[in-house]
């Protein structure tokens, strides 16, 4: 029988269509940013600057003049409200480009708050994006293995940049609430990195002292942060936590426990044998308050991140800490209802949840189960709570 031109799919194209066309915005998007960030002309922009200035400062670089490809590329700028157009009088033909207050504080390399080491993926994340380009060979690779001493004190600099930005502020405003957290004397930031939280928290109470615990080689780098932040009340203990116990670390001032012992995106923070260690160091009535991923919580609106995130974390692999297949998660990680339900047998008390995503307390009825069973359907993009429980029992 002869073909009939007319006959149809029963599915449209559209949706094939537009998973290429958003794959290569997302490609241009990504060079574009590389670019910019490499020849910082968020910096170069920080002082409005004529098209003619601009167009100056291209050819310099070395790039062959192209006035309109020049001008798609600060139209494309405008477009992720990065930069800004602007007429610099009301007679004036003239327009004058200029970074926006987002683009000056996060991608100018002379911000304090400058972001570009924690979110260029070509300068921090160099090998995980190459390993994209290269998906083939990767594949054919293998993970990647990495030594937990070599790729800690890189990662807790950006870990460092990034809380500052905001995270740090909320964590220390919502743990301020507990007067437990307020009166603590002895602290512990278990794989503290950067030891910004320990530091806060000392802020809390003047009568207090502060030991960051962590791997060697990190505390190297804790040790900078520390005297750059004038903190006398604060010091380091370098150690594993799969080896070596906290209890181990208590000294004559609180040799019956901890009175807080916090801990923020620790790899162990969600293992039992690890959790087990914190809970034998805190004392009683003490507090262990923990932020950590909690990834089954993500929402369906993020199950594409999700899932290509899952990609990146199988990519390489820890010689020491054993992962699971999900991002965040570590081998016998426990998911947040299991953590809860680990705390409460150890003898904790929940005294909070608090969702950092949202901003908000997730138990101020008091039922967290309930509360954090409701929260599973929200739109949840990374999981991300901190949980405070006090030890009510030995
Ligand atoms: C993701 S960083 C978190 C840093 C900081 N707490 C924060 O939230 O920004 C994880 C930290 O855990 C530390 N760490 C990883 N494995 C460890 C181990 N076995 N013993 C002690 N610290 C460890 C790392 O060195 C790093 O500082």
């Amino acid at each position: 029988m002869a073909k009939n031109v007319l006959e149809t799919p029963k599915v449209g194209p559209e949706q094939i269509e537009n998973l290429f066309e958003d794959a290569y915005l997302g490609l241009r998007k990504f060079f574009l940013l590389k670019y910019c960030l490499q020849y910082n002309v968020f910096e170069l922009l920080e002082k409005p600057k004529t098209f003619e200035e601009i167009a100056v400062w291209f050819e310099e670089q070395g790039f062959k003049p192209n006035n309109n490809l020049l001008e798609s590329i600060l139209d494309a700028l405008i477009q992720f409200g990065l930069v800004k157009v602007y007429h610099t009088s009301y007679n004036s033909e003239n327009v004058v480009y200029k970074s926006t207050e987002i683009a000056k504080t996060y991608l100018s390399p002379n911000s304090e708050f400058s972001k570009i080491d924690s979110l260029a993926p070509f300068f921090t994340y160099g090998e995980r994006a190459n390993r994209w380009i290269n998906l083939e060979e990767t594949l054919k690779s293998g993970e990647l293995k990495t030594e937990e001493g070599s790729f800690f004190p890189d990662i807790i600099k950006r870990m460092a940049i990034d809380c500052r930005a905001g995270e740090l502020k909320l964590t220390i405003d919502y743990l301020k609430h507990f007067e437990d957290i307020k009166n603590a004397k002895s602290i512990l930031d278990v794989a503290g990195g950067h030891g910004l939280y320990g530091i806060a928290l000392s802020y809390l109470n003047e009568d207090s002292k502060c030991k960051v615990f962590d791997l060697p080689e990190v505390c190297e780098e804790t040790k900078k942060y520390i005297e750059e932040y004038g903190s006398d009340r604060v010091s380091t203990v370098a150690g594993n936590f799969f080896t070596d116990n906290f209890i181990d670390t208590l000294d004559d001032s609180n040799s019956e426990g901890y009175d807080l012992i916090f801990s923020s995106y620790n790899p162990g923070g969600k293992n039992p044998a690890v959790i087990d260690k914190i809970c034998e160091a805190t004392a009683l009535n003490g507090i262990f308050a923990n932020k950590q991923a909690f990834p089954e919580n993500i929402g369906k609106k993020y199950a594409t991140k999700k899932a290509f995130d899952g990609i990146d974390w199988n990519m390489f692999s820890f010689t020491g800490t054993k992962k699971e297949k999900v991002c965040y998660t570590f081998e016998n990680s426990l998911t947040l209802d299991g953590y809860v339900s680990y705390l409460e047998e150890k003898g904790f008390e929940i005294l909070g949840i608090f969702s950092v995503e949202d901003k908000k307390s997730l138990n101020s009825d008091k039922n967290h189960h309930h509360a954090v069973k409701k929260h599973h359907y929200s739109n949840i993009k990374t999981g991300n709570h901190i949980v405070v429980a006090k030890k009510i029992r030995e």
